[in-house]
């Protein structure tokens, strides 16, 4: 039986002001993701406080949801067996710093709050974010 399964990706303002869309892009398809749909578009400041309400308790929610409303961004629907967690360990830790080698964000992850992607963290979640972009 196939785990095929579908997660969120998103190439983050940090990213897309470097021009690293396609680098990033390629990443996903050499590392056996079809990119199922994509888009570059920019939301708006309450669009990203709805997009991250998981995170309104946190201390660092108003500045992550200026920040991810600051620029163009990339979203992708990202399809691979195990998609979810296969992109979580793409990606590599939330802090750059930290990010293991070979991973998205240790290559071009600037800081923790500039860490070039952001990824669905679970299968329900996933559709909850896929349903918010491409609906
Ligand atoms: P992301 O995977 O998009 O999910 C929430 C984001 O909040 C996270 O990546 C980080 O960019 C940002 N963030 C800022 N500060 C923190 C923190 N202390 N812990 C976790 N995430 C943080």
């Amino acid at each position: 039986m196939s785990n095929s399964e579908q997660t969120l990706s998103i190439i983050k303002p940090d990213a897309v002001e470097r021009n690293l869309i396609e680098e990033i892009k390629n990443i996903f398809i050499s590392n056996n993701f079809n990119i199922f749909k994509e888009k570059k578009i920019q939301i708006s400041k309450a669009e990203a406080e709805e997009f991250y309400k998981v995170h309104q308790s946190k201390p660092f929610y108003n500045d992550l949801c200026e920040y991810l409303s600051s620029g163009p961004i990339y979203v992708m629907i990202l399809e691979k067996e195990n998609a979810v967690i296969e992109n979580r360990k793409l990606m590599g830790s939330t802090n750059p710093k930290e990010a293991e080698e070979g991973t998205i964000r240790k290559k071009y992850g600037l800081s923790i709050d500039k860490n070039s992607v952001h990824g669905s963290d679970s299968v329900d979640n996933a559709i909850i974010e896929i349903d918010f972009f491409f609906k």
